[in-house]
């Protein structure tokens, strides 16, 4: 723990000087414009693309130009590598898309900008839910910028494929699998996935919650209590990992979400589960929830939420460019632009006053599911988008999860191991 401590301090130590000669020479090292934001993110696909575009011309409008820098991979592990390469470096762009423990972690190493004074004028301390405030400030100073609430345990069905096989929408876990078989039976692919640990890790958040509910979740998940996850529980959980991996297809490995979701637009898969960020793929292709897709949460999830919060991680720039940052940051949380992006991400808004008018069927849902979550203390985060622990747990879980996934381990030994990992990376 001692060596811990010492290693982040001079860390930290580390990434101030270097950002100290980013600020003393700004635009030399960086690159960037005074009137210019530079901002990291891994919104690659049409419908996240789409979402930011919303941003970028919010910006425009405002005379603030766009430097864009995507790296993608859903949970944002690349996008992390880079950004340290960047700060370490002296470089740090202007906003990085981030999410849960990662900003906390950042925050820790003093690098981060102090958003305070816009915060106040603007009242976020008011507007924005508690569950992204905990994630949002270090030590009472807001650092970033809450972008979205998304959530994890979602499940995305292709309206005609389900119509002609003849299957409801699934209340609990055995239906869901036996309407799968079913699927496959008549010839399409039951699950649309995409095997990479982030998208593993994503599905493993509903299957825990589904098997061991709210309670369980956060013993094993966030209290990372040994019991539990050493538990018969948890060694459920990975039979039923294993279960879904007889219900994907066999090119599954490696591919990215969002040719996982054209999957189940183009009606090859019946079934995604995947975070609401599918739904952006969905309205980008053209498709109406109701009419062409369906969404429910994952069976045996109901009255829960797993969420994931995309913030924007504001970065200390030099003073030219702060202008343009505190800009960036204030139209961020502005309600029109809550709005404008979230009815094309898929997520709900990150303010609690903004009305669910512009919202189709899914988003009212979701935005109602926050609010009951959040009356009977069913929100929690997720565990695969850095929400629930921090990122060498993540990890730690993410290795597990994904070598029982895509191998033969049984769950037993997966259920020794993942106790014995994440002992050791906590
Ligand atoms: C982010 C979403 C994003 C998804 C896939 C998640 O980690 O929170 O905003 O759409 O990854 O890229």
């Amino acid at each position: 723990m001692t060596a811990k401590i010492t290693i982040k301090k001079t860390f930290g130590a580390i990434l101030r000087s270097a950002s100290l000669a980013a600020v003393t020479s700004a635009g030399l090292v960086s690159g960037v414009q005074a009137s210019e934001v530079e901002v990291l993110h891994w919104w690659t696909s049409g419908g996240e693309a789409k979402a930011l575009g919303t941003l970028k011309s919010t910006l425009e409008s405002q005379g603030v130009d766009w430097k864009d820098m995507p790296v993608a991979g859903g949970g944002g592990s690349s996008a992390m590598t880079v950004l340290r390469s960047r700060v370490m470096s002296g470089n740090a762009p202007t906003a990085v898309q981030m999410l849960g423990f990662d900003i906390l972690d950042w925050g820790e190493q003093g690098v981060t900008a102090d958003l305070n004074d816009l915060a106040r004028a603007e009242g976020w301390d008011q507007v924005v839910p508690k569950a992204l405030q905990k994630f949002a400030k270090i030590n009472g100073q807001w650092i970033s910028a809450p972008v979205n609430v998304h959530s994890t345990n979602w499940v995305w069905g292709n309206k005609a494929v389900l119509d002609k096989v003849g299957i409801a929408v699934p209340e609990n876990w055995n239906d869901f699998i036996h309407a799968m078989r079913k699927v496959k039976a008549a010839g399409y692919v039951p699950l649309a996935h995409g095997g990479q640990a982030w998208q593993d890790a994503t599905v493993f958040d509903g299957v825990v919650m589904a098997t061991g509910g709210i309670d369980f979740y956060r013993k094993a998940l966030v209290d990372l209590d040994q019991n539990a996850l050493s538990s018969d529980t948890m060694k459920e959980v990975f039979e039923r990992m294993r279960q879904l991996r007889g219900l994907v297809d066999d090119n599954y490995p490696g591919r990215d979400w969002n040719l996982a979701s054209a999957m189940v637009i183009n009606g090859e898969a019946a079934f995604q589960m995947m975070g609401d960020w599918a739904k952006g793929e969905f309205l980008n292709a053209g498709k109406t929830p109701g009419d062409d897709f369906v969404c429910f949460r994952t069976p045996g999830t109901q009255g829960t939420v797993t969420f994931n919060a995309d913030q924007f991680a504001m970065f200390e720039v030099g003073r030219d460019r702060q202008d343009a940052q505190v800009k960036m940051a204030k139209a961020v949380l502005s309600p029109e632009f809550q709005i404008a992006f979230n009815t094309v991400k898929g997520s709900v808004p990150a303010r609690t006053d903004v009305s669910d008018e512009a919202f189709d069927a899914c988003g009212k849902k979701a935005i109602g599911d926050l609010k009951e979550a959040v009356a009977s203390d069913s929100l929690v985060g997720s565990l695969a988008h850095g929400h629930a622990a921090p990122a060498a747990v993540k990890n730690a879980f993410y290795d597990v999860i994904t070598a029982h996934f895509n191998g033969d381990m049984s769950a037993a030994d997966a259920v020794k191991q993942l106790a014995a990992s994440v002992k050791n990376a906590s």
